[in-house]
């Protein structure tokens, strides 16, 4: 495994990171517990040292069901490992609807409150990385940066950050509490935040790449006679899945694919390569319930792109044809 610098705040973690909310949440029922844990164990073995979760990943019977799963799993290697978590979004369990909306709530009250339940089920005295889930448009940002900067002093909080933020969004919390990284949406589908790179490495931010295979598209690993439990797994509903989108993306699939033959590696691979080459402060955290899987991502830091092999590849996708891809669950208001 490979290890990169996050921001320039001192926070160091394995190029690749474990994304484990698909564990618990949108991609199907929540997994075996004593599975996950033997699978969080190995990722440590492998080198993974940067674990993904949220307090609000979990279904309506276990809301917090992630949380819970990594306080266990991770607890004997909690000094090598650094663990993120988010606050910022709240189960509205008043309005009769299952499964439950998400709300953004980013008071002052409610992180202290968020932090305290997220440190109890993690089993831990502190969280490397804390970031905002979503801005809130009720709460300023110096507001939300305010109480981090006070969680930060009293050591529940090593690191900070915002997730799908704006620019002016990412600047004014910068100037109260310095960030260390985003986490965006990012994949070789999904490269809106692109405009944004500028901005963070004007601020020595990190990236944090979030669905990195564009939920698992990208790994060429499913058809268009691939189907989803519309019930728990959110890839029922979203367009890239859809049966028409395949031959939509039939050029994107064969250019990563042509280029995995070239690199011996895989289309995963070759889809985390491309953002791993690109910037040195970018770490992509794909989702996987598979050993296999764990270890080909974990792999796909040892292949090289050179920057012109990337740029070609940017070039390619700008006006490459492709369906619509998943952007988000709206959020109440
Ligand atoms: N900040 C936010 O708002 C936000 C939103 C979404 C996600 N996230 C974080 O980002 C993480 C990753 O995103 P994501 O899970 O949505 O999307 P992703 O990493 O793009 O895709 C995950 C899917 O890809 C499959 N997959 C992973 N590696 C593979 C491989 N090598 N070959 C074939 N299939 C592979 C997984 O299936 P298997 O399990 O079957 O391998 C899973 O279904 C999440 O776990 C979460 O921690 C954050």
């Amino acid at each position: 495994m490979e290890y990169r610098n996050l921001g320039n705040r001192g926070l160091r973690v394995s190029a690749v990171g474990l994304g484990c909310m698909g564990m618990s949440h949108a991609y199907g029922a929540p997994a075996d517990h004593r599975e996950m844990t033997e699978l969080l164990a190995k990722a440590v073995d492998m080198g993974y040292t940067f674990f993904d979760t949220a307090e609000v990943y979990g279904t309506s019977e276990r809301p917090h069901d992630n949380e819970e799963l990594l306080g266990e799993a991770l607890r004997p290697y909690r000094d090598r490992i650094a663990i993120a978590t988010k606050f910022g979004l709240r189960f509205d369990t008043e309005s009769g609807i299952v499964p439950y909306p998400l709300l953004p709530d980013s008071r002052p009250e409610t992180i202290r409150r968020a932090v305290e339940g997220s440190l109890r089920r993690l089993q831990t005295d502190y969280i490397d990385l804390y970031y905002q889930h979503r801005p809130d448009p009720n709460v300023p940002m110096e507001d939300v940066a305010g109480t981090v900067a006070d969680l930060i002093k009293e050591g529940k909080v090593l690191y900070w950050g915002l997730s799908e933020a704006s620019e002016e969004d990412i600047r004014r919390a910068h100037a109260v509490c310095p960030l260390t990284a985003i986490q965006d949406r990012y994949s070789m589908m999904a490269r809106w935040h692109e405009a944004l790179f500028p901005t963070l490495e004007e601020l020595g931010i990190g990236l944090v790449a979030f669905s990195p295979l564009a939920n698992g598209l990208l790994s060429d690993c499913y058809t268009a006679a691939s189907r989803f439990d519309a019930r728990t797994d959110y890839r029922a509903a979203m367009p890239q899945f859809q049966p028409d989108s395949y031959d939509k993306n039939h050029g994107l699939l064969q250019l990563i694919r042509r280029l995995a033959g070239e690199k011996h590696a895989t289309p995963a691979q070759i889809s985390l390569a491309w953002m791993l080459c690109k910037k040195p402060w970018i770490v992509p955290i794909p989702g996987t319930r598979k050993l296999d899987r764990l270890k080909e991502n974990a792999q796909a830091a040892d292949i090289l792109l050179t920057d012109e092999e990337v740029e070609q590849m940017d070039r390619a996708l700008d006006t490459m044809p492709m369906s619509d891809v998943f952007g988000g669950t709206a959020l109440r208001k």
